[in-house]
C-alpha cells in the first residue's frame, strides 16, 4: 500500500512505518491557543512573561521538529522511553510533533540574542484520558544563561552573582529545600564543567528566581479565589508554600521540581535546573552557564481560573470563551451545568501469544534513564505490543472530546491458562450536549471492535 504524505503548516511530509498521528491530533495543530486574546493559557503565559521582564519571549516556534532536536540534542539517551511510539507523535521516522518545548532550546541558545528566554508553545503527547491529560498541551520553559567571558575574571563573575543573589526579596511563603543542593550520584554538579560556587551559585539563582515568579502566580490565584464569592473551607485559608524536591532530566544537572502546597495538596509545579554545559557547547556558546525551567500551562491556568477539565480549553462555545478578559484581574471560571457521564467498560482477553501490557510510562522528561546512552537512530519495535496509550488512542480516535476518562479497573491473569484479561471504564461526557444511550453505546461498540481489529483481543 502506498503511504500518502501528511500536510502540515502547508508543507508536504513523506509518511513511512513510525508515523503515528491519527487525523484528530492534526485538527488540534495550528489552533495556537497560547497567544490567543483573551483565551485562559494566553492570560496565564502573559502573567509568566511578566515575571521575566528583560527576557526575550517566543511564542511562535513550529511545532514540527527533528528527532535530533526533540532528543538527540538534549542528551536524551537512546534507549530513552520518551522515544517509543507509544508516547510520540512520529510524522516519520526523522520528523515528529515536539513533545517539550525544549526541543528549542539549542536552536534558541545558538542564536544568542539574548540572555534570558522564555518559549510557550503547543505540544503533543500520546498519554491517558482523563480531566487532566489531554494528547496537545502546553508548555512554557525559560533559560538564563551568563557569558563567563563577559567577566574580566572568575571572582568578578562569582561575585556578580552573589550580588544579584542578594538582590532577590525574600519570598514571602514558607520554602522547604529538604535536599541538599546537590546529590554526587543522583543529582551531580557538574564538576568537569563548573567549580562548586558556580554550580551553587546559579541553583540558587535558579531556585530564588522561579520562587519569585511561583508567589505571583498563586498570589492572583488567591486573590481570584477570595473575591469569587465562593465558601471558602479551611484549606483554602493555608497559607501557600513552596518545596525543593531532586529531578532528573537529561538536559539539566542538578535538577529539581518545585512542589507547591496549595488547598491541602502538594502540587508539581515545574522541573528545572542547572542546563548541562555539553547542550551550551553543541550550541556553540560554551563560555555560557545557566539554568533552565519549564512548566505545563494548563496544569498552572486550571488552578488560576479554576477550570476543572482539560478539554475547555479547546472550546469554541462562548459560554467558556466569554469568560476571561486579559485586562482585567484573573476571575474564577464559573462552570456551566455538567451533562450527565455514561460509563462503559470494555473487557478483553490479550491475544494467547500476546506480550505483556506495558505499564502506563512515565512522562517524556522525568523518567530517569542512565546518562551517556550512545545518540543513535532509533529503531522501530518489531512486535507491535499491546501498550495502554495505543488503546487511549483507539478511544481518542473513535469518540474523540466526548470521553472524559478512561480508567483500568481489572487486570486479571488466569492461574491456569497464564492469559491476561484487563477491564477498562470508559467514562462518556460531552461538554456540549447530554449523550443519548444510543449514542454511548455506538461510540462504545466501535471501540470494542477497533480493539479486535488493531490487537486481536477477545472481548468477554
Ligand atoms: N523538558 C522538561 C519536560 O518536558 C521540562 C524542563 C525544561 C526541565 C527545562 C528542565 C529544564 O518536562
Amino acid at each position: 500500500t502506498s503511504r500518502r504524505p501528511l500536510i502540515i503548516d502547508g508543507r508536504s511530509y513523506p509518511t513511512d512505518a513510525w508515523t503515528n498521528i491519527p487525523p484528530p491530533i492534526l485538527d488540534h495543530y495550528g489552533r495556537k491557543l497560547h497567544v490567543q486574546p483573551n483565551h485562559p493559557l494566553s492570560i496565564t503565559r502573559k502573567l509568566i512573561e511578566s515575571c521575566f521582564p528583560e527576557f526575550q519571549h517566543h511564542n511562535a516556534l513550529s511545532g514540527v521538529v527533528t528527532v535530533d532536536q526533540n532528543f538527540n540534542s538534549l542528551g536524551f539517551a537512546a534507549d530513552h522511553p520518551g522515544r517509543s511510539r507509544t508516547d510520540t507523535y512520529y510524522i516519520n521516522k526523522d520528523t515528529l510533533l515536539r513533545t517539550h518545548t525544549s526541543a528549542h532550546e539549542v536552536d534558541v541558545f545558538r542564536s544568542n540574542t539574548s540572555n534570558g528566554y522564555t518559549i510557550a508553545a503547543d505540544v503533543y503527547r500520546r498519554d491517558a484520558v482523563d480531566r487532566t491529560h489531554y494528547p496537545a498541551f502546553h508548555q512554557m520553559e525559560g533559560a538564563l544563561t551568563w557569558d563567563r567571558n563577559h567577566f574580566k575574571t572568575t571572582d568578578d563573575f562569582l561575585h556578580h552573582l552573589s550580588s544579584a543573589l542578594a538582590n532577590f526579596k525574600p519570598p514571602n511563603v514558607e520554602v522547604e529545600d529538604a535536599n541538599p543542593p546537590f546529590h554526587p550520584e543522583r543529582n551531580p554538579p557538574q564538576e568537569k564543567h563548573h567549580s562548586p560556587e558556580e554550580a551553587e551559585l546559579v541553583g540558587a539563582h535558579l531556585k530564588r528566581s522561579l520562587e519569585h515568579m511561583v508567589v505571583t502566580i498563586f498570589t492572583e490565584a488567591d486573590k481570584a479565589l477570595q473575591s469569587s464569592g465562593l465558601e471558602l473551607t479551611a484549606e483554602d485559608k493555608d497559607p501557600l508554600k513552596v518545596r525543593w524536591v531532586e529531578s532528573f532530566f537529561p538536559h539539566t544537572s542538578p535538577s529539581w521540581e518545585m512542589e507547591v502546597w496549595w488547598r491541602g495538596d502538594w502540587l508539581e509545579v515545574l522541573g528545572c535546573g542547572v542546563i548541562e554545559q555539553p547542550l551550551l557547547i553543541r550550541s556553540d556558546v560554551p563560555s555560557r552557564v545557566g539554568w533552565a525551567f519549564g512548566l505545563g500551562l494548563e496544569r498552572l491556568a486550571m488552578l488560576l481560573f479554576g477550570i476543572p477539565d482539560i478539554r475547555l480549553f479547546w472550546s469554541k462555545d462562548s459560554r467558556f470563551l466569554s469568560q476571561f478578559d486579559e485586562n482585567k484581574p484573573i476571575r474564577r471560571f464559573q462552570p456551566f451545568s455538567k451533562y450527565p457521564a455514561a460509563p462503559r467498560d470494555v473487557a478483553f482477553w490479550l491475544p494467547k501469544s500476546g506480550p505483556v501490557v506495558a505499564e502506563t510510562p512515565a512522562a517524556t522528561s522525568t523518567a530517569p534513564s542512565p546518562a551517556g546512552g550512545k545518540q543513535t537512530e532509533p529503531t522501530l519495535d518489531t512486535a507491535p505490543a499491546f501498550h495502554e496509550n495505543d488503546l487511549m488512542e483507539v478511544v481518542r480516535s473513535t469518540a474523540g472530546d466526548s470521553v472524559e476518562d478512561v480508567t483500568c479497573i481489572d487486570n486479571f491473569k488466569h492461574p491456569k491458562t497464564g492469559r491476561q484479561s484487563l477491564c477498562y471504564r470508559v467514562t462518556y461526557r460531552s461538554l456540549e450536549k447530554t449523550l443519548t444511550n444510543e449514542e454511548a453505546n455506538s461510540l462504545h461498540e466501535q471501540i470494542r471492535q477497533e480493539l479486535v481489529t488493531r490487537f486481536g483481543v477477545e472481548l468477554r
